[in-house]
């Protein structure tokens, strides 16, 4: 009599058990973003890029939905790194011929130069992230999170607010997401 007793109500903690885990595994399957765990590896160590920012930077690229490997991640992000260096430079192009506060340009006129240099930077470094040379592509990266850091840093010696410190920020985080990402590809 006792053991069927606690066979029975083993049973039906046995079943509670069951229903709850399997509408657990549904929720999680529904609202769980396929690219968090990536974005746990690479952003979540980094105190760069950051989970949030890795989730929204990739996210917004819509081959980011089938793309799996953190090779096919990092071509990504070296192509919202492109697309936002070619319109920082552009950008920074167009103020300085509409001139203004003097120490402002100042500050802007070196980091027209490093834009550039980044922006030209690009298409080898693409280049190499396809040909799966790693290291050289992980180098430029660094150099261009270095130049948008360099960018910042000259407005913030001159006490000045920069108009290109989102475009700044963007650009050092997308570098290093992507330099991140290319840590774990194969
Ligand atoms: C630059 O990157 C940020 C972060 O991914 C994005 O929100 C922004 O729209 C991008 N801007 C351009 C011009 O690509
Ligand atoms: C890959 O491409 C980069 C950039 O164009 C180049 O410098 C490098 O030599 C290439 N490596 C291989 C193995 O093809």
């Amino acid at each position: 009599m006792k053991v069927t007793m606690l066979g029975s109500i083993s049973s039906v903690v046995l079943l509670f058990v069951l229903l709850f885990s399997a509408t657990d595994n549904s929720k999680v399957k529904a609202d769980v973003d396929p690219l968090l765990p990536t974005c746990k590896t690479v952003g979540g160590g980094s105190m760069y890029a950051g989970i949030d920012f890795c989730m929204a930077a990739l996210g917004s690229d819509k081959r980011s939905r089938g793309a799996e490997s953190y090779r096919s991640l990092s071509i990504i992000a070296v192509d919202l790194l492109t697309a936002n260096v070619t319109s920082t430079a552009t950008k920074i192009d167009g103020l300085l011929q509409k001139g203004g506060d003097a120490t402002t340009i100042k500050c802007l006129q070196p980091c027209q130069a490093l834009y550039r240099e980044i922006v030209k930077r690009r298409p080898g470094c693409a280049a190499a992230v396809k040909n799966g040379s790693f290291k050289e592509a992980q180098a430029e990266l660094q150099k261009s999170a270095a130049a948008a850091k360099e960018c910042d840093s000259g407005f913030r010696n001159g006490h000045v607010t920069s108009p290109v410190a989102v475009e700044d920020d963007n650009a050092f985080k997308l570098a290093k997401l992507a330099d991140g990402l290319l840590d774990h590809a194969t």
